[in-house]
């Protein structure tokens, strides 16, 4: 637990709420290299995609081409960055986020697409409040079962990532990968504007960390923790062009 409880889902709602409309532009750059690491580590990942379905072309299939479901959990998606990424090989994206504003945005982006919400939709939640194990919203079996729950640089702002990894393993299928992206451990950076400051929790992590929230988390089988690249390099259009090169690290593992 860091020290920021227990007001830090109020700060994360407030920053992310005021970011949500200009995020996909003033982070565009960097929301595009991301993605195109996250496909380059498809087949790293592990889960059996869409594409490698050997299933009959001719029974029924939606929009994607899919034949039979593969399902994402989009969780903290933000505008939906790692949905976009997983799209193409999956059947349905379910997208979760704490602020209503994020969610707008990625919903307004996948209508804007013409994609259909029984294909990918954001709904406004939050499944790692530690007084409420089960949300009431959360407990239909379309929020089950999933192929795939990923977090995409959300665990940074989590009071809790270890719960944040135990309660997206509760809902994978056996055998469904928990997949996350984040930072590796680096300084503390000043100018920020305030309320970005306060929504950051933990200066990143270590892969001996993350290795042990997955194995506490029951997904820790076939852990796999790769640094990518030569880090990311963030640039916020609105900040004078701002750039911070971070290391950024995929981790991934699957339910016993
Ligand atoms: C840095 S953004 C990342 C968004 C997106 N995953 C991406 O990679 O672009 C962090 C996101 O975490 C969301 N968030 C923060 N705390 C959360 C919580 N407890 N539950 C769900 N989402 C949360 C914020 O609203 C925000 O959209």
């Amino acid at each position: 637990m860091s020290d920021h409880a227990p007001n830090q889902t109020e700060a994360n709602r407030a920053h992310f709420n005021e970011a949500a409309s200009s995020y996909n532009n003033r982070f565009e750059k960097t929301i595009l290299q991301i993605i195109h690491e996250i496909q380059e580590r498809r087949e790293w990942l592990g889960v059996d995609w869409v594409e490698d379905s050997s299933e009959d072309e001719s029974s029924t299939s939606n929009s994607k081409g899919a034949t039979r479901p593969v399902r994402l959990l989009d969780y903290a998606c933000g505008t939906g960055l790692v949905s976009r990424a997983l799209a193409p090989y999956v059947s349905q994206c379910v997208g979760i986020d704490l602020t209503e504003g994020m969610a707008a945005e990625y919903n307004k982006s996948m209508e804007n697409q013409g994609i259909p919400a029984s294909e990918m939709f954001a709904h406004v939640g939050n499944l790692i409040d530690p007084s409420d194990p089960s949300p009431a919203a959360f407990t239909g079996p379309e929020f089950h079962d999933f192929d795939i729950a990923a977090v995409g640089l959300g665990f940074h702002h989590f009071d809790n990532p270890a719960l944040a990894a135990k309660r997206l393993a509760e809902r994978l299928k056996p055998g469904g990968v928990l997949f996350i992206i984040d930072f590796q451990p680096h300084e503390h950076v000043h100018g920020h504007h305030h309320a970005a400051e306060k929504s950051v929790t933990h200066m990143g992590f270590s892969e001996v960390d993350i290795k042990k929230m997955f194995e506490e988390a029951g997904v820790g089988k076939g852990f796999e923790h790769v640094v990518v690249g030569k880090g990311i390099v963030i640039t916020d259009k609105s900040d004078k062009m701002k750039t911070v090169t971070r290391e950024v690290f995929m981790a991934r593992g699957s339910k016993l």
